[in-house]
């Protein structure tokens, strides 16, 4: 199964609820949700309130990507506010383990994030915990930036660890995803496609998600 997740974070704020819900009725499969403090990341977005008040007008699962620090004191008001996949960074979560640990204890969906930077060896230790990994395919912070294209060779690094390991764990693949290479990026082997700028950007929100589904669609 592969899962179209657009990010709100190129929504228009001031009518959320309406474009989430056309997303929705275009065949969405999530909603990518990114947290940014303004200290491991240079942006500021948005907290549990929002996510809670997303909750309760969309029936799609909630990805909820944490790009902020000390993030551990904050998972279970993600989790309260509704979170279904929570995804938190290696570069700065030293207790990796127990973070994950914490994330599954509570039912949730736990995946491991790493920045353009970082290779994806780190993930070896604890890939077998996470159900899935997301490259970052720009550096995080912003949406509408350009995709990176060593990400390619590091979708396959990845393949291969998770087919030796023998382990299930899903790839997904943030920044600059767009009409334009999501069906390369479906052949090489990712499951979830964050798309921010690309699907509430376009002129037509509904158009851009069933483009990109259908593009997907025979990969
Ligand atoms: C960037 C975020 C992304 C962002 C992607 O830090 O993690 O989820 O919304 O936006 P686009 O698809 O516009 O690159
Ligand atoms: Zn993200």
């Amino acid at each position: 199964m592969k899962y179209i997740c657009p990010s709100i974070l190129s929504a228009d704020f001031s009518r959320l609820g309406e474009e989430i819900r056309t997303v929705e009725e275009a065949g969405a499969d999530m909603i990518h949700c990114d947290i940014m403090d303004g200290s491991f990341v240079p942006n500021i977005s948005f907290g549990p309130k929002i996510i809670s008040d997303v909750r309760k007008i969309t029936s799609l699962p909630l990805d909820v990507h944490l790009m902020i620090n000390n993030c551990d004191n904050l998972i279970p008001e993600f989790i309260k506010a509704g979170a279904d996949l929570i995804s938190v960074h290696y570069e700065n979560n030293i207790h990796l383990e127990r973070t994950v640990r914490n994330i599954k204890d509570a039912g949730k969906k736990a995946g491991v994030v790493i920045n353009p930077a970082t290779p994806v060896l780190v993930l070896e230790d604890i890939i077998t915990e996470v159900d899935f990994v997301l490259l970052m395919s720009v550096n995080p912070g912003f949406g509408g930036q350009k995709f990176i294209t060593n990400s390619y060779k590091k979708i396959g690094q990845l393949k291969k660890m998770i087919s030796e390991l023998n382990t299930d764990c899903r790839i997904e693949v943030d920044g600059g995803v767009s009409l334009n290479n999501i069906t390369e990026l479906c052949k090489a082997g990712v499951d979830m496609f964050v798309a921010g700028a690309s699907v509430f950007g376009a002129a037509d929100i509904s158009k851009a998600v069933i483009s990109m589904k259908e593009a997907i669609s025979n990969c």
